[in-house]
Protein backbone atom coordinates (compact mmCIF):
# COMPACT_ATOMS: atom_id res chain seq x y z
CA UNK A 1 0.00 0.00 0.00
CA UNK A 2 1.43 3.19 -0.82
CA UNK A 3 1.78 5.13 2.60
CA UNK A 4 0.16 8.65 3.47
CA UNK A 5 1.93 11.48 1.70
CA UNK A 6 3.86 13.18 4.81
CA UNK A 7 1.90 16.41 5.98
CA UNK A 8 4.43 19.23 5.30
CA UNK A 9 4.45 23.07 6.50
CA UNK A 10 6.34 25.60 4.70
CA UNK A 11 7.88 28.85 6.06
CA UNK A 12 8.43 31.72 4.11
CA UNK A 13 9.43 35.42 4.30
CA UNK A 14 8.73 36.68 1.13
CA UNK A 15 7.89 36.14 -2.79
CA UNK A 16 7.09 32.34 -2.28
CA UNK A 17 8.60 31.01 -5.63
CA UNK A 18 10.12 27.83 -4.04
CA UNK A 19 7.12 27.31 -2.13
CA UNK A 20 4.69 27.33 -5.20
CA UNK A 21 7.16 25.28 -6.73
CA UNK A 22 6.71 22.73 -3.77
CA UNK A 23 3.10 23.29 -3.77
CA UNK A 24 2.85 22.43 -7.95
CA UNK A 25 5.13 19.48 -7.56
CA UNK A 26 3.00 17.86 -5.09
CA UNK A 27 0.52 17.47 -7.74
CA UNK A 28 1.97 14.71 -8.84
CA UNK A 29 1.11 11.38 -8.76
CA UNK A 30 2.28 9.49 -5.69
CA UNK A 31 4.20 12.76 -4.15
CA UNK A 32 5.35 11.72 -0.77
CA UNK A 33 4.66 15.42 0.83
CA UNK A 34 1.78 17.25 0.83
CA UNK A 35 2.14 20.75 1.87
CA UNK A 36 -0.84 21.30 4.54
CA UNK A 37 0.26 24.71 6.12
CA UNK A 38 2.30 28.34 4.54
CA UNK A 39 3.73 30.05 8.05
CA UNK A 40 5.26 33.61 7.46
CA UNK A 41 6.99 36.07 9.78
CA UNK A 42 5.24 38.57 7.47
CA UNK A 43 1.81 39.11 6.95
CA UNK A 44 2.51 40.76 4.15
CA UNK A 45 4.56 38.14 1.95
CA UNK A 46 3.85 37.73 -1.31
CA UNK A 47 4.16 34.53 -1.53
CA UNK A 48 0.92 33.77 0.97
CA UNK A 49 -1.92 34.63 -2.08
CA UNK A 50 -0.49 31.86 -3.94
CA UNK A 51 -1.24 29.62 -1.12
CA UNK A 52 -4.66 30.92 -0.33
CA UNK A 53 -5.66 30.66 -4.02
CA UNK A 54 -4.77 27.27 -3.71
CA UNK A 55 -6.68 26.42 -0.53
CA UNK A 56 -3.85 25.70 1.99
CA UNK A 57 -3.76 26.70 5.88
CA UNK A 58 -1.90 29.72 6.19
CA UNK A 59 -0.55 31.44 9.32
CA UNK A 60 1.32 34.88 9.18
CA UNK A 61 2.62 36.99 12.16
CA UNK A 62 5.31 39.50 12.54
CA UNK A 63 8.52 38.17 14.36
CA UNK A 64 8.84 42.34 15.32
CA UNK A 65 9.53 42.81 19.17
CA UNK A 66 9.35 39.53 19.94
CA UNK A 67 12.50 37.28 21.32
CA UNK A 68 13.33 34.55 19.01
CA UNK A 69 12.51 31.50 21.08
CA UNK A 70 8.93 33.15 22.22
CA UNK A 71 8.21 33.85 18.58
CA UNK A 72 9.39 30.51 17.24
CA UNK A 73 7.47 28.42 20.42
CA UNK A 74 4.23 30.04 18.29
CA UNK A 75 5.21 28.34 15.39
CA UNK A 76 5.53 24.96 16.95
CA UNK A 77 2.10 25.35 18.37
CA UNK A 78 0.73 25.88 14.85
CA UNK A 79 2.89 22.56 13.43
CA UNK A 80 1.96 20.62 16.09
CA UNK A 81 -1.72 21.82 15.66
CA UNK A 82 -1.67 21.08 12.37
CA UNK A 83 0.04 17.86 12.46
CA UNK A 84 2.92 18.91 10.89
CA UNK A 85 5.45 16.21 9.63
CA UNK A 86 8.24 17.57 7.44
CA UNK A 87 9.44 21.57 7.45
CA UNK A 88 10.62 23.14 4.61
CA UNK A 89 12.29 26.40 5.10
CA UNK A 90 11.77 28.10 1.69
CA UNK A 91 13.41 31.62 1.92
CA UNK A 92 12.66 31.97 5.24
CA UNK A 93 14.85 34.75 6.27
CA UNK A 94 14.64 34.29 10.04
CA UNK A 95 17.15 31.99 12.05
CA UNK A 96 15.63 29.79 14.11
CA UNK A 97 15.87 29.21 17.65
CA UNK A 98 18.06 26.01 18.98
CA UNK A 99 15.15 24.79 21.17
CA UNK A 100 12.52 24.85 17.65
CA UNK A 101 15.58 23.02 15.86
CA UNK A 102 16.07 20.40 18.44
CA UNK A 103 11.62 19.63 18.92
CA UNK A 104 12.29 19.63 14.57
CA UNK A 105 15.50 17.81 14.81
CA UNK A 106 16.07 16.20 11.51
CA UNK A 107 12.76 16.96 9.78
CA UNK A 108 13.56 20.57 8.51
CA UNK A 109 15.23 21.30 5.14
CA UNK A 110 16.65 24.44 3.52
CA UNK A 111 17.56 25.89 0.41
CA UNK A 112 20.41 27.73 0.01
CA UNK A 113 21.59 30.19 -3.08
CA UNK A 114 25.37 28.99 -2.72
CA UNK A 115 26.81 25.46 -3.91
CA UNK A 116 27.24 24.81 0.25
CA UNK A 117 29.26 24.78 2.02
CA UNK A 118 30.49 27.54 0.08
CA UNK A 119 29.23 30.92 1.10
CA UNK A 120 26.55 30.74 3.92
CA UNK A 121 24.80 33.67 4.83
CA UNK A 122 23.53 36.56 2.74
CA UNK A 123 24.88 37.84 -0.80
CA UNK A 124 26.08 34.84 -2.12
CA UNK A 125 25.62 35.59 -5.45
CA UNK A 126 27.95 38.79 -5.24
CA UNK A 127 30.30 37.04 -3.24
CA UNK A 128 30.63 34.13 -6.17
CA UNK A 129 31.17 36.94 -8.58
CA UNK A 130 33.76 38.73 -6.67
CA UNK A 131 35.43 35.56 -5.94
CA UNK A 132 35.72 34.72 -9.73
CA UNK A 133 34.22 31.39 -9.49
CA UNK A 134 33.27 29.96 -12.74
CA UNK A 135 29.97 28.10 -11.27
CA UNK A 136 27.17 28.73 -8.93
CA UNK A 137 24.34 27.04 -7.98
CA UNK A 138 21.90 26.11 -5.09
CA UNK A 139 21.74 23.64 -2.47
CA UNK A 140 19.41 22.04 -0.34
CA UNK A 141 20.63 20.96 3.20
CA UNK A 142 19.10 19.40 7.18
CA UNK A 143 18.57 22.23 8.91
CA UNK A 144 21.02 22.20 12.10
CA UNK A 145 21.67 25.23 14.95
CA UNK A 146 24.82 26.35 12.83
CA UNK A 147 23.36 28.40 9.86
CA UNK A 148 23.39 27.01 6.37
CA UNK A 149 25.56 24.37 7.74
CA UNK A 150 23.46 20.43 8.04
CA UNK A 151 24.25 17.51 5.64
CA UNK A 152 23.72 18.59 2.40
CA UNK A 153 21.05 16.58 0.24
CA UNK A 154 21.13 17.75 -3.09
CA UNK A 155 23.07 20.41 -4.99
CA UNK A 156 22.48 21.85 -8.71
CA UNK A 157 25.09 24.06 -10.53
CA UNK A 158 24.76 26.67 -13.20
CA UNK A 159 27.88 28.50 -14.74
CA UNK A 160 29.06 31.68 -14.05
CA UNK A 161 28.84 34.08 -17.57
CA UNK A 162 31.30 36.66 -17.61
CA UNK A 163 29.16 40.36 -17.23
CA UNK A 164 27.09 38.75 -14.68
CA UNK A 165 25.01 41.25 -11.97
CA UNK A 166 24.71 39.27 -9.12
CA UNK A 167 20.57 39.78 -10.03
CA UNK A 168 21.94 38.24 -13.37
CA UNK A 169 22.70 34.97 -11.43
CA UNK A 170 20.36 35.09 -8.70
CA UNK A 171 17.63 34.85 -11.26
CA UNK A 172 19.53 31.80 -12.94
CA UNK A 173 20.19 30.15 -9.67
CA UNK A 174 16.46 30.69 -8.77
CA UNK A 175 15.55 28.17 -11.52
CA UNK A 176 17.08 25.65 -10.54
CA UNK A 177 16.51 25.78 -7.31
CA UNK A 178 12.67 24.90 -7.96
CA UNK A 179 13.10 21.76 -9.62
CA UNK A 180 15.83 20.92 -7.23
CA UNK A 181 13.88 22.11 -3.74
CA UNK A 182 10.95 19.70 -4.93
CA UNK A 183 13.38 16.54 -5.87
CA UNK A 184 15.00 16.64 -2.95
CA UNK A 185 12.38 17.41 -0.34
CA UNK A 186 10.15 14.26 -2.29
CA UNK A 187 13.39 11.98 -1.62
CA UNK A 188 13.37 13.19 2.12
CA UNK A 189 9.95 12.37 2.82
CA UNK A 190 10.06 8.95 0.89
CA UNK A 191 13.08 8.01 3.65
CA UNK A 192 11.40 9.62 6.43
CA UNK A 193 8.40 7.17 5.30
CA UNK A 194 10.56 4.31 5.45
C1 LIG B 1 15.74 31.86 -2.73
O1 LIG B 1 16.74 32.17 -3.66
C2 LIG B 1 16.34 31.07 -1.58
O2 LIG B 1 17.35 30.18 -1.95
C3 LIG B 1 16.90 32.19 -0.73
O3 LIG B 1 15.94 33.21 -0.80
C4 LIG B 1 15.25 33.12 -2.03
C5 LIG B 1 13.78 33.04 -1.72
O4 LIG B 1 13.01 33.11 -2.91
N1 LIG B 1 17.14 31.77 0.61
C6 LIG B 1 18.10 32.23 1.38
O5 LIG B 1 18.88 33.09 1.02
C7 LIG B 1 18.17 31.61 2.76
N2 LIG B 1 19.39 31.94 3.38
P1 LIG B 1 11.50 32.64 -2.90
O6 LIG B 1 10.82 33.39 -1.74
O7 LIG B 1 10.96 33.10 -4.22
O8 LIG B 1 11.47 31.16 -2.73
Amino acid sequence: MTPEPLRTAVLISGRGSNMAALVKASDARGCPYRVDLVLANDPDAPGLAFARERGIATWARSHKGMKRAEFDALLDAELRKAGIELIALAGYMRLLSPEFIARWEGRILNIHPSLLPLYKGLDTHQRAIDAGDSKAGCSVHVVTVELDDGPVIDRAEVPILPGDTAADLAARVLAEEHGLYARALAGFARTLQG
